[in-house]
């Protein structure tokens, strides 16, 4: 995780550097920090605290924001505890080299060892600073270039990085180099500039080319230059191949909202239709899909399909096993990536693998991938960020197109993930033929009306916040669902968690009786998604239970529902879909019950604790 942000040009560095880590935040804020160069001095600021701690720093002092070249940092601790000392970025010992890095350097230990014997002293208990000075003592060694240290240096590490490297004695030009974490380089006009950072959105108002930086390359980056990219393992020249930004300064701010989180919850029913445009044609009665149009034999023809991914996007995953089995009788597992990479499991080429995952940029998940491939299965990526490293390494895929996604509880990632999940499993269905002509007319019609839906879904904010109100004082909390709202459960505690720090569960409602009963008493309040589909009357027998046992029950009911209104405590009512949909409707009021309530709280619903959006690391 970590954001780094850089720049070398004609500006002043410090107000892009800065605003930069503010937009890099989502990756990591437990400490910050900026070296600045302005022809003369290192300056160095560095903090524990978020960038705004960094700002307050910074503010007083004019000579601490001068410099034409600043590197910068929002640091999610790995190695050595957030304070000041460990912050980034780390100078080597001669005082030269100054580097930031996300990442890990696995083989740190016995580097510094070495680097120690050899008269090296470290401040930190950084795996960076081991590296810089790495650095610092091939480039004395070989009496050679800052890119050709880097490159030999990096190819005796063992880990993930992405670095941005500077070096006094060459101040026009900066050397970053990634294995696992993503580099973006931002070009501005004639090459007269460059803005580095981790994603795009640092200098979206700069520039609109970018070079995004492939696993195993290498980068020096001099004003009035194109960009040199070379492979680290064997120095081979690489083609650097300028993109077009697809982002805008508009989408990555909070346009009025006070969090990103809400921003981000309200503009569902845009991310859904932006998701379906050009693919959900009722009109028609046809979905259009490229990947599947060209892979589709690929899951048909295969013995099962695996989904891997982590976290929220799991969540998703689970969603997508009742979509795919239910739509297009394929079987289907869901695995958490990080299990799935380390459990040495069976696969053939003609296994299916899905990899979900917002950001595509996830370790693990990019590490089933590769193990997937490796194994001959044929992998199929569900992303958001267009051009991720997670988009690349797939064989094909499907982009969620819901915009970028800042607050680090996801929101309208989940929602359109399933999104394009449902198109996915009602297209395999109708080539299948497992699901009639008239049923995929039907799931059509009712698919396209979900924005609508969720758009007046989203009225009922003020009175999922007078039931926040009610219960933000609670410890702990059951969310309970069955069949597709099952996963919709887990992501609603998942989502009270994350935000709120308050200890909550989700089950499928009826293995409440093999444990979580036992919690039950009129301090613990159930979430129970009880819509009229399926298991209706299993679900309203699981309330009664609970209200026997004096649990509180606030309930998500289908319109007009009568039953469950005289039981529950509180109801909320999501408008009628077909009951494979539901799960689009249903977690809206989740979602926005967390939010709430971790306001309510004074939480930072943004930037929670502990946690970052981009999950580098392993
Ligand atoms: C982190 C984020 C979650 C996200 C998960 C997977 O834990 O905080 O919100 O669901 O990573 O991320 P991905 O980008 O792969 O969907």
């Amino acid at each position: 995780m970590c954001g780094i942000t850089a720049y070398i040009g004609p500006r002043d560095a410090y107000p892009i550097v800065i605003n930069g880590l503010k937009r890099l935040e989502y990756r990591g804020y437990d400490s910050a920090g900026i070296m600045l160069y302005d022809g003369e001095e290192l300056q160095l600021s560095k903090t524990k605290g978020k960038v705004a701690d960094l700002e307050k720093i910074t503010a007083t002092a004019r000579n601490k924001r001068n410099g034409k070249i600043g590197i910068g940092h929002t640091r999610w601790a790995t190695h050595g505890v957030p304070n000041d000392v460990n912050s980034h970025p780390h100078v080597s010992n001669s005082g030269d080299l100054v580097m930031v890095h996300n990442g890990i350097i696995e083989n740190y230990d016995t580097i510094k060892k070495e680097l120690t014997s050899r008269g090296y002293t470290f401040k930190s208990d950084t795996d960076t600073e081991v590296l810089v000075n790495l650095i610092e003592e091939v480039k004395l060694n070989e009496g050679c270039k800052l890119g050709k240290a880097v490159q030999l240096a990096l190819n005796s590490v063992v880990g993930a990085y992405a670095i941005a490297v500077f070096d006094r004695t060459k101040p026009n030009e900066l050397v970053v180099a990634r294995l696992g974490s993503p580099i973006a380089i931002g070009i501005g006009e004639d090459f007269g500039e460059f803005f580095i950072a981790s994603d795009a959105s640092p200098f979206v108002e700069f520039t609109k080319d970018v070079v995004y930086l492939e696993d195993e390359e290498l980068a020096i980056i001099k004003i009035g230059r194109e960009v040199r990219v070379r492979k680290i393992h064997d120095d081979q020249l690489v083609d650097a191949m300028i993109q077009k930004l697809q982002i805008s300064l508009e989408e990555i701010e909070k346009g009025g909202y006070d969090h990103f989180m809400l921003k981000e919850i309200y503009e569902q029913p845009k991310a859904i239709t932006d998701t379906f445009r050009g693919r959900l044609m009722p009109e028609d009665n046809f979905i259009k899909l490229l990947g599947i149009d060209t892979y589709g034999e690929r899951f048909l023809n295969a013995d099962r399909v695996i989904i891997v991914a982590c976290g929220t996007s799991w969540h998703a995953g689970l969603v997508g096993e009742y979509l795919l089995e239910d739509m297009a009788r394929i079987p289907v597992e869901v695995e958490y990536a990080s299990e799935f990479r380390y459990r040495n499991p069976v696969l053939t080429k003609n296994d299916v693998v899905i990899a979900i995952s917002q950001s595509g940029e996830t370790a693990d998940t990019l590490a089933a991938i590769k193990l997937a491939k490796s194994r001959g299965a044929f992998v199929y990526g569900i992303c958001n960020v267009v051009g991720s490293s997670i988009a690349r390494e797939t064989h094909t895929g499907t982009y969620t197109h819901a915009g970028p996604e800042i607050g680090v509880a996801s929101t309208k990632a989940f929602t359109t993930q399933i999104t394009v999940l449902t198109l996915m499993a009602l297209k395999l269905g109708r080539e299948k033929g497992s699901i009639s002509e008239e049923m995929f007319g039907r799931y059509l019609k009712a698919m396209d009306k979900i924005p609508q839906q969720v758009e007046k879904l989203l009225e009922i904010n003020d009175h999922v916040k007078s039931i926040a109100d009610v219960y933000k004082n609670a410890t702990n909390c059951l969310y309970l669902g069955r069949g597709f709202n099952f996963p919709v459960a887990l992501e609603g505690a998942l989502k009270l968690k994350e935000i709120s720090y308050i200890h909550a569960e989700g089950y499928p409602a009826a293995e409440m009786k093999h444990g979580p009963i036992a919690l039950i008493d009129e301090n613990m309040p159930t979430f129970v998604i009880a819509t009229k589909h399926g298991h209706y009357e299993k679900v309203v027998s699981n309330i009664q239970e609970i209200k026997s046992r004096s649990g509180k029950i606030i309930a998500i009911v289908t319109e007009g529902d009568t039953t469950v209104k005289e039981i529950a405590d509180h109801t909320i009512e999501i408008p009628e879909t077909e009951e494979a949909l539901t799960p689009l409707l249903t977690t809206i009021p989740l979602q926005l019950l967390s939010y709430h309530i971790a306001v309510m709280l004074d939480k930072n619903v943004d930037q929670p604790r502990n946690l970052a959006k981009s999950v580098t690391v392993e």
